[in-house]
């Protein structure tokens, strides 16, 4: 059975809560999720649903960011994740496609994530595009992606993670 993916509601919160609870096996990114939306931060948050259930979750929030003291309207995508067990079957993927739709249409220029160096660039996250942020990471799993050709283009950068990822 092929999944619907939607925008999420603040009735899927419980859902979506033991979904990235049994994904990631603990409390911090159910955390995340709930500071981000307390904090008015989401810009784009949509569900994987199959058969009523919740079997996925991505969520991206407003990043902020400066390159050579211009202002870079950027998103970081985090978290997302799909139900053990449903894994590896494209869910993710086509998560990823939906919300980089919406975070276009919502006007973001760029998305930035931390996570694995092997999955992301297959959408055209790149490491290199990142390398010129300043952030509390570095390396091959901080990886961005433009949505607007060039929007991150400069010498020098900086992106601002929120405290609501508690860094
Ligand atoms: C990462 C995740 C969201 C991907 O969802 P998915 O539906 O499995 O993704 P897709 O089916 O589109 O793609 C599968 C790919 O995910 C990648 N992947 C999944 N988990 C991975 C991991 N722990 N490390 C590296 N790559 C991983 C694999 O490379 C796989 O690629 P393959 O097709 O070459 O085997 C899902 O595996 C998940 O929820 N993982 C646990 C939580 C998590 O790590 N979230 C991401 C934080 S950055």
């Amino acid at each position: 059975m092929a999944e619907m993916i939607r925008t999420a509601t603040p009735a899927d919160a419980e859902a979506i809560a033991a979904l990235n609870r049994a994904a990631f096996g603990g409390e911090e990114e159910v955390g995340i999720v709930e500071r981000l939306r307390g904090d008015g931060l989401v810009a784009v948050e949509l569900v994987a649903e199959q058969g009523g259930a919740i079997i996925g979750h991505i969520l991206l929030s407003w990043l902020p960011t400066v390159i050579d003291g211009r202002s870079v309207k950027a998103l970081a995508l985090a978290p997302m994740a799909v139900r053990p067990g449903l894994q590896k079957q494209g869910i993710g993927g086509r998560l990823i496609a939906a919300a980089l739709d919406q975070a276009r249409a919502a006007g973001a220029q760029a998305v930035i994530v931390l996570g694995h160096p092997g999955y992301y660039p297959r959408f055209g996250f790149s490491a290199a595009l990142a390398q010129n942020l300043a952030s509390p990471f570095s390396g091959d799993a901080f990886m961005a992606l433009e949505l607007v050709p060039g929007a991150l283009a400069g010498q020098r950068g900086s992106v601002s993670y929120p405290s609501a990822f508690g860094l």
